[in-house]
């Protein structure tokens, strides 16, 4: 066996998670979970109280502003819902820019007013000397909420760094800004984007009343659910008599699950990738699982060969060749590679070129095809944890057939088979069998629709 045979076997086991390791994982996750809805505590598990006590059944009707913030863009829209779990929409999106990213939250705020201003002026301009329109407020980074429309952010996260903005209310200066730009429009609600992908599914599925989860796997991965109430023990019912529901969906921030590094697996990759992160030691789950980490993981993996001289027919690589950037490999080269089916590897050895600036022999494309198929399906298992963990803790089984998910994101959209391979590692976990009675679909636009029926069950700005 070759030297670089042997490296990439010891590399994928470092990747590969055991049925039992999964296991425990899964049942370390029920625990987090409880222990979540108990307390907070800044290492756990925040299992975050939405407020939001209802969801959809498809015959909301109305129009809506909705915004999304939480990616590498900032997108505006206006939501016409039709009230027969259809609906219309008008957006625009700009990329957010890294000075904004890692700014000055003045900068940040300013940045969003001015293009909703923008929007409204292009698509809207009839209403802008109307009274305020209500808009749900997609911001897909972890706020403890104190109402629909007020919470302190809690940290940030895939690569945002603005540090004066944790801790303050984020829909506060956000309307502080549009109100100064004389912007007719009233943040009615903060919605995580798995909280407006589990209110979309809802509502396009109406009549299905199991839609459980809401999940991302994208950039970041994060998932939402339904809970009762009395399940949530940090939740002080009693000072907000104005739910009257027996439930409330929970962003469980699933991202953090196991910052301490418990269960979940870290091999010398993923301490590297830790080190080298804006939030050092918070996200430890993400930054196995979501998108903007399984590029990054391979391509350090690659540089470990490289120095250990394993690629013996690469030709010297240029200094400056992306192989040596820190976070210059996207993900989509991790899902390329993973999923080559080509002869020879060929795909793969496009990829390393362009990529990497690598020429790679036959052999060496295999090897490095192995390395990204045991970091997808390292993804893939550990995404299972969190579901599974959810559909046990609530016990949903017990009262109902089959359980609906609505997911979203550029890694369970397009890594090569990410849903079968979650189903692979949900049938090796308690569930078992009961995998086939989990209904799965990609539930488009939460941060559209799903912020714009959360704007719907606000209060309207005069009451606020
Ligand atoms: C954020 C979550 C978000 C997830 C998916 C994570 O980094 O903390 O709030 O839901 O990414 O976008």
């Amino acid at each position: 066996m070759s030297a670089l045979q042997k490296y990439v076997d010891e590399v994928v086991k470092d990747f590969t998670i055991s049925k039992e390791k999964l296991n425990e994982c899964v049942d370390y996750f029920v625990e987090q979970t409880r222990e979540g809805l108990r307390a907070n505590d800044v290492k756990s598990l925040p299992m975050i109280p939405t407020f939001v006590t209802d969801v959809p059944n498809g015959k909301e009707k109305g129009t809506f502003l909705a915004v999304d913030l939480g990616g590498t863009n900032f997108r505006v829209c206006s939501v016409n819902l039709l009230g027969n779990s259809d609906f219309t929409i008008t957006q625009e999106k700009w990329a957010v820019p890294r000075t904004i990213m890692r700014g000055s939250s003045a900068d940040f705020y300013k940045f969003m007013a001015d293009h909703i201003g923008k929007f409204l002026t292009k698509h809207h301009s009839d209403k802008l000397e109307g009274p305020k329109i209500k808009m749900g407020f997609t911001f897909s980074f972890p706020v403890v909420q104190t109402s629909l429309n007020r919470g302190k952010l809690l940290r940030w996260t895939k690569g945002f760094n603005i540090p004066d903005a944790v801790g303050t209310d984020i829909c506060e200066c956000l309307q502080k800004e549009l109100d100064k730009q004389n912007l007719p429009v009233h943040v009615a609600a903060l919605v995580n984007d798995t909280v407006g992908t589990l209110m979309a599914r809802s509502y396009g599925k109406s009549g299905n009343a199991h839609t459980l989860i809401g999940c991302i796997f994208g950039t970041g991965t994060n998932g939402a659910y339904r809970e009762k109430i009395s399940n949530i023990p940090k939740f002080d019912a009693a000072a907000h008599p104005e739910i009257t529901s027996d439930m409330m969906v929970i962003n469980t921030e699933w991202g953090s699950f196991d910052n301490a590094l418990k269960h979940i697996p870290a091999n010398r990759f993923d301490v590297d990738l830790n080190e080298r992160t804006p939030n050092p030691g918070f996200h430890m789950f993400e930054k196995r699982v979501s998108g903007m980490f399984l590029g990054e993981l391979l391509r350090l993996v690659i540089l470990e060969m490289y120095k250990k001289n394993l690629l013996s027919a690469i030709k010297s690589v240029p200094e400056d060749a992306k192989l040596f950037q820190d976070w210059s490999a996207d993900s989509a080269i991790t899902a390329a590679i993973d999923g080559d089916s080509t002869s020879n590897y060929a795909t793969t050895g496009y990829m390393l070129r362009d990529a990497f600036g690598l020429l790679a022999t036959p052999e060496e494309r295999e090897a490095i095809h192995r390395v990204a198929r045991a970091i997808g399906d390292r993804s893939a298992a550990l995404a299972a944890v969190p579901i599974a963990g959810l559909i046990l803790h609530t016990k949903a089984f017990e009262r109902v057939d089959t359980i609906d998910i609505g997911g979203d994101g550029s890694v369970v959209e397009f890594y090569p088979e990410f849903e079968k391979r979650v189903r692979d590692a949900l049938r090796k976990t308690a569930l078992g069998s009961k995998e086939a009675n989990i209904s799965f679909g990609i539930s488009k636009d939460g941060s559209g629709v799903g912020a714009a029926l959360c704007a719907l069950v606000a209060e309207d700005p005069e009451d606020a």
